[in-house]
């Protein structure tokens, strides 16, 4: 029997917990919780919770943890579906029996799983036999590593009709074959063919990591490149996701995910340590598929080519997206270098260039906002209005109410900005300034770009293949929200945070063997924090093998002495306990490269934040030294991505 997940929601919504619980526990409220003696283990003091509004239970002694299903399973011991059936049944609702019809279409597909993973299996022995040789070539001729040929099960299906041949029997019987996408039957009587021939094969699975379809691409250049599996009862495109099995196990980890645009892209990555990708099977993003990613993460960042089929690709699915958007859960948009994806990228220049790109990304609100001015001038009353009334369109999509007024006023803001810049074309390169200026350079194209003191906008660099947006958000703020995502430059720390960085230098003076070159770049706020910044870097640059002690004599004896005794305070180490001298080196590390990571020109950003996540993760010698070595050969040098798998 299975049971929908609105039915068991419908059984969570209609009893309360507390109310089941408590015909077996005594239970004493406290607050929203509930609690009492643990039915599940023997203890004299109540530790065992239970909250309505969050529907489950909780033992602090045991951690016995459920909601109301499985705490009838547990107390009584029953099955699932017992516990199901009775709960429905108190609940006043009918239990959904299976129809004879509905229990035949179960088994179908538990037939069809069966053959789908017999051909996966066949698939990728076949690439390892003799005639999967230049298969196999193939693949390794795509910098595939075998650790990740067999981690994605790629495989190879040769020519006529050999899966048919090696896999038919009677309990695999052609029809299921044909039921399964894997033999093609003509209309017209003649015998059925196999479907995927001559090509290297890439399974599909679900979310739960069962097969269940194909890609087949051609190793020369046949048409079609990628052959997929037909839709069939276990297989819908537009609901399945290549990789998202693997992805969603890394993506909690990181609390990321991204949408690329193919096979290679995903797999490509992955084995340059990127687990977290997933991509549509040769279509565009589908509502379904945006519902998926977001049951992983609240922004999933979408790839797209800088050329301008990839902008206006990244523009439908910013609309597309609209109408779901809810407070936090929105997407993220990364322009690639026009002409290369994903696959290209991590293989030339590793996965630090991918973080670097992640960094840029920018928010759905600029792709919006590109969409409807990008190649437009805005130079009189009436285009004004249309650009208003465009966006206000836009913004009426949006179904959450909160959102959508977040929306509204973020582009009534926009186009305020926009119309105060092109008054004040002082300082200002107004591309949309009045006046005859029609040869004029800036104007071509019909865009209007950052001003140097506007804050605002973009350059239309399209033919650059680089995304209108992204040079927005250069400036310190945008209509009073506050910047995100990129910046164009080294920023100015305040003066906490400069206290903190100098803190932990001056207790730590060999981080400057790395990092001098970046606590060059950075700037604080404060003038005598940052007059000290620099004291620091003159005494680094002149002193051999400084240490702490050193280092601290030397600017006392400048004069230093009182601004140095401000920052060695346990008022500054309160906020940031691994700026001390005797803070254990990986905590000082971890801490350090946080608060520098994010002062820092967003290439230098994303290169640090990739290899502290990978120092974080695991803080090792060895990732301590991978990342040195990437300082010191700068980003996409060879041999600095992620460890390949
Ligand atoms: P691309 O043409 O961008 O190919 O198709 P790619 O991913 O870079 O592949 P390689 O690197 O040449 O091997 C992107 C995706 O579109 C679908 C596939 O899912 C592919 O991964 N596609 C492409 C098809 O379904 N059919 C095709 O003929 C081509
Ligand atoms: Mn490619």
């Amino acid at each position: 029997m299975v049971f929908s997940p609105q039915f068991l929601d419908e059984i969570r919504a209609r009893l309360t917990l507390s109310d089941v619980v408590s015909r077996g526990v005594k239970l004493t409220q406290r607050g929203r919780e509930h609690s009492g003696l643990c039915p599940f283990h023997n203890e004299k003091s109540p530790s065992f919770t239970v909250s309505n509004d969050k529907n489950f239970y909780h033992c602090f002694g045991c951690g016995a943890h459920g909601d109301v299903i499985g705490y009838l399973m547990q107390a009584e011991g029953i099955s699932f579906p017992e516990a199901v059936e009775r709960l429905a049944a108190e609940a006043g609702l009918e239990v959904p029996v299976s129809s004879p019809e509905e229990r035949e279409q179960a088994q179908r597909r538990a037939g069809l799983l069966e053959v789908m993973e017999e051909a996966c299996g066949y698939y990728e022995k076949t690439l390892r036999s003799t005639i999967g040789k230049k298969a196999l070539a193939y693949l390794h001729g795509r910098g595939l590593s075998d650790e990740t040929i067999a981690r994605f099960r790629l495989g190879f299906a040769p020519q006529g009709n050999a899966l048919k041949t090696a896999i038919m029997t009677d309990a695999m019987p052609e029809a299921l074959l044909a039921e399964g996408g894997l033999v093609r039957k003509p209309g017209d009587g003649r015998p059925s063919y196999d479907f995927f021939r001559d090509r290297v094969i890439f399974p599909i699975s679900d979310a739960r990591g069962r097969i269940i379809a194909f890609g087949g691409r051609t190793m020369g250049d046949g048409e079609p490149k990628y052959l997929n599996s037909p839709d069939t009862p276990l297989f819908d495109k537009r609901r399945t996701l290549f990789g998202l099995a693997q992805a969603r196990r890394a993506a909690h980890g990181q609390h990321r995910i991204l949408v690329t645009e193919g096979y290679m892209d995903v797999i490509a990555l992955s084995q340059h340590g990127i687990e977290e990708a997933v991509a549509p099977l040769g279509t565009a993003l589908s509502e379904s598929h945006l519902a998926l990613l977001w049951k992983v993460t609240n922004e999933p960042y979408l790839c797209f080519d800088g050329d301008k089929a990839g902008q206006r690709a990244a523009g439908r699915s910013a609309e597309r997206a609209l109408p779901m958007l809810a407070p936090e859960r929105s997407l993220r948009f990364i322009t690639l270098p026009a002409g290369e994806d994903p696959d290209s990228l991590v293989s030339t220049q590793g996965a630090s260039r991918i973080e670097e790109l992640i960094a840029r990304s920018a928010p759905l609100d600029a792709v919006i906002w590109a969409l409807e001015t990008a190649g437009r001038e805005f130079d009189t009353p009436e285009r004004i209005a249309g650009l208003e009334k465009r966006l206000e369109d836009r913004a009426l999509t949006i179904a959450d109410r909160k959102v959508q007024f977040q929306y509204q006023s973020l582009f009534r803001q926009k186009v305020r900005d926009m119309i105060t810049a092109s008054r004040n074309p002082a300082g200002n390169v107004g591309g949309f300034q009045r006046g005859g200026q029609g040869q004029d350079q800036r104007r071509v194209g019909g865009n209007f770009k950052r001003g140097g003191g506007g804050g605002f906008g973009w350059g239309g660099r399209g033919s650059r293949g680089v995304a209108p947006w992204e040079e927005r958000r250069a400036g310190a703020s945008l209509g009073g929200i506050p910047a995100s995502g990129s910046r164009s430059g080294p920023d100015i720390l305040k003066m906490r945070q400069g206290q903190v960085l100098l803190a932990a230098i001056l207790n730590h003076p060999d981080l400057l063997d790395m990092f001098a070159e970046d606590i060059a770049m950075v700037k604080v706020s404060n003038p005598m924090l940052d007059n000290l910044r620099q004291e620091i870097l003159k005494v680094y640059a002149l002193t051999e093998n400084l240490d702490s002690e050193g280092l601290k004599t030397q600017l006392n004896k400048q004069g230093n002495g009182v601004i140095l005794q401000s920052v060695l305070t346990s008022d500054v180490y309160v906020h940031a306990g691994f700026a001390k001298q005797d803070a254990a080196e990986e905590s000082m590390r971890t801490g350090f490269l946080q608060v520098l990571a994010s002062h820092l020109a967003p290439a230098r950003r994303a290169e640090l934040e990739n290899a502290r996540r990978l120092y974080v993760n695991e803080p090792t010698d060895e990732n301590w030294e991978r990342f040195e070595k990437l300082k010191k050969d700068g980003p996409g040098a060879p041999g600095t991505e992620a460890p390949a798998g």
